[in-house]
């Protein structure tokens, strides 16, 4: 960050000296900054978050020549009210990453019900079809190809049956605990304004707790992996920990 705003200082002193030409440049950049900043839905069609027939990539069905959101949502009767979220959750017995000896906060026991993490493991636990889903569009979706991916899959993040999060990145953590407690954890509100997102937990009413869509947004953020921005030089790591 000090970076930044060391930039954007200098181009300030230049614009000054420069006058015109200089601030034409900087109309146009930011021009192009509006012009980037198109709303992340426009873009989920073209990511492999895609699970219509429309889709580009191999995890896809057949049937749903349409509908893009309805892997994840609906409008109405969800199984989760927040967000619409229509797909049918693994049930609990989650393993933690709990094993650290230097971590200040424990990650809470098992995901809830309602936990962001536990929606993403609705697809990415390794035994969960992707067209478990409570309001489907068609009944002939259960009778789709690669609705399930191999267990050895690189997008296989819980690890089959017993979903094991043991190493994985801790989710579940109460972020204003550990950053009040270690002095290596930037402010909330800085790593907020730096791209991340923090998420309320019904385990701790009006906390900030990391989960998996803190470092990712299932819609496309344009970054690669659907990173919430991009972690060229540990960027994205280093909007939390200050190391
Ligand atoms: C692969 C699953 C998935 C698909 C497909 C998906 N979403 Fe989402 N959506 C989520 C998850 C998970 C959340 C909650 C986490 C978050 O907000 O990032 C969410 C949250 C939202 C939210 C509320 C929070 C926010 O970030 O604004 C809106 C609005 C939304 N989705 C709209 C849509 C629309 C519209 C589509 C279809 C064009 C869509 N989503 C497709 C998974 C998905
Ligand atoms: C509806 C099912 C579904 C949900 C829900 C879902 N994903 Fe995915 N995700 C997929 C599929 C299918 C792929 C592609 C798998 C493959 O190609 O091996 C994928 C791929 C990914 C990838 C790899 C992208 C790449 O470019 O290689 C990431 C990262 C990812 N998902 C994160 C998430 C996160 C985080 C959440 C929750 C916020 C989430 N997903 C929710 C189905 C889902
Ligand atoms: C602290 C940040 C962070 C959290 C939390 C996080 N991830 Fe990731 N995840 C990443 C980064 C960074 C990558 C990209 C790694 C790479 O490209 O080398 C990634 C990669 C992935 C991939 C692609 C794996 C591959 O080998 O291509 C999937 C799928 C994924 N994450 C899903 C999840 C799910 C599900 C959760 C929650 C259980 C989660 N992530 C939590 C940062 C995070
Ligand atoms: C959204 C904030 C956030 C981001 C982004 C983030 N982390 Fe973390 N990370 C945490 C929190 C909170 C913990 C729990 C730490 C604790 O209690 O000591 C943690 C724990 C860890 C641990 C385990 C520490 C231990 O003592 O066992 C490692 C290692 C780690 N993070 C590395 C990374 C890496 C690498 C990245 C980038 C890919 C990253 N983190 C991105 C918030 C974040």
């Amino acid at each position: 960050m000090e970076m930044q705003t060391g930039l954007f200082k200098s181009n300030l002193v230049k614009s000054k000296k420069k006058g015109g030409e200089t601030m034409k440049k900087i109309f146009m950049l930011t021009a192009l900054a509006v012009l980037l900043a198109v709303p992340a839905m426009a873009a989920i069609k073209n990511t492999r978050h895609n699970l219509g027939n429309t889709g580009d990539y191999t995890y896809r069905t057949t049937s749903e020549t349409t509908q893009v959101c309805i892997f994840c949502h609906t409008p109405h009767n969800p199984t989760q009210n927040v967000p619409i979220w229509n797909r049918n959750n693994p049930a609990g017995g989650f393993k933690m990453y709990t094993g650290s000896p230097t971590i200040t906060v424990a990650a809470k026991g098992d995901l809830a019900a309602d936990s962001i993490s536990r929606f993403c493991l609705s697809c990415h636990d390794g035994v969960t079809s992707l067209i478990n889903v409570r309001n489907k569009a068609s009944e002939t979706m259960t009778t789709d190809k690669y609705v399930n991916r191999g267990a050895g899959s690189r997008t296989n993040i819980g690890g089959g049956a017993l979903a094991d999060l043991t190493n994985d990145h801790p989710v579940n953590i109460n972020y204003d605990i550990v950053q009040a407690a270690d002095p290596y954890f930037r402010l909330p509100a800085d790593a907020l304004a730096n791209g991340v997102r923090f998420f309320k937990s019904s385990k701790g009413a009006g906390a900030n707790f990391v989960e998996c869509a803190s470092c990712h947004d299932p819609h496309g953020a344009g970054h690669k992996r659907f990173l919430r921005k991009s972690n060229d030089s540990s960027s994205l790591c280093l909007t939390c920990h200050t190391k």
